[in-house]
This record gives structure tokens, sequence and C-alpha cells, in this order.
């Protein structure tokens, strides 16, 4: 999944999200709408040159395409592993103001054992972090949720793709979301080694650590040496693989931020991209709800993935 100068392609929107990006591209949102748009990424051709996973959400996950093939039977024929998003959202924290916590694991076991049946390889689970709201007590209880879903994924054989995200949003500085990050990753890995996780089995999928969106941006080598040094104090080098997520910056610079952390020397870990706005944005843009316009979307996902894959070898 991490190797090989691949990464995974996050096309996992929730039915709400994907529908809201659609309508922001004059697209009307409807289930055949999301179902032609996941097909057109799904087949681009030679995607899986760059692209090892692709994230789908429980309605892709069960939807065909065209040709009569479900999702994860062409993701499988096409040399792409299918994965499921299997949280159900975040919901607040009471009492730690502004905190979220991540729901999905009443019936988790149930759901992961008919998505192992139906093909799925590997899933996901994102927790959020704001750097400002991410006290420990957020941290704790978002590891132990995260560390259920992990160790029930692996009952069912299932990789799971373990995703702490500290948003970029806010004016904050490098050393905040430095802070934040350590935090956060340190209180995750206790709560994986609690549960019993095999780190060996799993999948990161962090942020890189940046100034917020709204404050002065650094060097890409800035932000991958402050990645590098959170990482290096808090993952332990059982894990195999770090995919990261793009979290709204630019392809360009997540391309960037990700070409430098590759180059750094010493790193136990595999390095790779599991970005989903950073690969897909322009496609939406360019295919607009016309499949006149497919060629052309399909084109701008495939630069994108080429360059993330680039930035990894
Ligand atoms: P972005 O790369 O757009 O942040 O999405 C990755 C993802 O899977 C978020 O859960």
């Amino acid at each position: 999944m991490t190797g090989g100068g691949r990464g995974i392609l996050a096309a996992d929107e929730s039915v709400r999200t994907m529908s809201a990006r659609m309508k922001a591209e004059g697209v009307p949102a409807s289930e055949a709408a999301r179902r032609d748009y996941r097909e057109l990424l799904l087949t681009a051709g030679g995607l899986a040159e760059s692209v090892s996973g692709i994230i789908l959400c429980d309605e892709t996950f069960g939807q065909r395409l065209s040709d009569g093939r479900t999702f994860p039977e062409a993701a499988r024929e096409l040399g792409v592993l299918p994965g499921i998003k299997v949280d159900t959202g975040t919901t607040p924290l009471p009492g730690h103001d502004r905190a979220l916590v991540t729901e999905g694991l009443d019936g988790l076991g149930a759901r992961l054992a008919s998505y192992a049946e139906r093909g799925a390889a590997f899933a996901k689970w994102r927790a959020v972090f704001g750097v400002r709201s991410a006290d420990t007590y957020t941290a704790r209880a978002n590891g132990h949720t995260l560390a259920r879903y992990a160790a029930l994924c692996q009952q069912h054989g299932i990789v799971p793709i373990v995703e702490p995200e500290v948003l970029c949003d806010g004016d904050h500085g490098l050393p905040a979301c430095a802070e934040t990050t350590h935090r956060v990753l340190g209180r995750l890995f206790e709560e994986l080694d609690l549960a019993g996780v095999e780190l060996t089995g799993i999948v990161l999928k962090p942020n890189f650590v940046t100034p917020g969106l709204a404050a002065p941006a650094v060097a890409p080598s800035a932000v991958a040496a402050a990645t590098f040094e959170v990482l290096d104090g808090t993952v332990p080098p059982a894990v195999p693989g770090i995919a990261f997520l793009s979290g709204g910056h630019r392809t360009v610079d997540a391309c960037a931020f990700l070409r430098e952390l590759s180059a750094v020397p010493g790193r136990p870990w595999q390095v790779t991209f599991s970005f989903g706005r950073a690969l897909v944005s322009d496609a939406l843009h360019l295919w607009a709800g016309d499949a006149a316009n497919a060629p052309r979307a399909q084109e701008a996902l495939l630069r994108n993935c080429r360059e993330a894959a680039e930035a990894t070898r």
C-alpha cells in the first residue's frame, strides 16, 4: 500500500461532502452523478502505475460501474486495492470546547466482516483535531477509538489506515502544529499499544506539520524537517508505512512536502501520499458533470497522481 513509488487515492468523501463539492462545481448531486464521477476516477487509464489503493465510501463500495462490475471488483482487476471508510463522522466532545470525537464503533465488527467478504483490503477511520482544541483528553479519546477500530480491522483481516488529522485551518505557526501533532500521535501510539494492535499491519495517515493556511508559508524543507522530527519522536519504527493526507494544501505544495520528506535520510518507514483533494479537485472541476469532459478530467487526475508518486521516489 505504501511502497513501490505508489500511494493511495482518497475518493471516500461522504455522500454529504461529495454532494456539496459537486454543487460547488455546478453539478446537480445525485447517486448516479456520484457513481459516474467515481467511475471516471477509478478507470483513468494507467492509474495503477501511481496508485496502489483507492478509498471508497459505503455508497460507492456497493455501486456498479457501467460495465456491471462492482467498484471493489473493478479496482482489484485494475491493480488497485479497494478500501472502505468505516467511521460515521464526528460529534462534539462534551466539556471540551470545539473538540470532536469520531463515531462508528457500534456494529463495526459485523460491518467489517461484510466489507471483507465483498473484497475490502483495507479500511480508514479519520479523527480530527483543531490545533488549539486538541487537549490531552481529546487526543486520548480519539486515540482510544482509533485503536479499537484498528484492532477490529486486524481481527477481520483488513489493514487499518489510522488517520489522526490535525487541521491546518487557521493562522497558527509551525511550532503550534508540531506541538499538537506530537501530542496527538504520542497518545495514539499509547492506545494502539494498549489495544494490542500489530503495528507492522497498519498504515498511519497523518497531516504534514505546517503553519496554518492563513499564516505565512514556510519552505517545504522546513515542513519536511518539522514533520520528520514529530514522527521520529512518536511513530515506532515497526510501522511500515506512512501515507499523508493533503489537508487543503495545494497539489504543488503537498507534493513538495512529500518530495522533501522522502529525501530525509534514516527514515525507518516508507512515506507516500493518501491525498484526496490534492489529487481529485482538478478532475471534478474539469468534468463538471459532463461525460464529454471525462477524458480531460482523467488526464488531470493522472497528472496529479504521477506528480505525487514521483515525489515519493
Ligand atoms: P485530503 O487529502 O483532501 O485532506 O483528504 C484525505 C482524506 O482522506 C481525509 O480523510
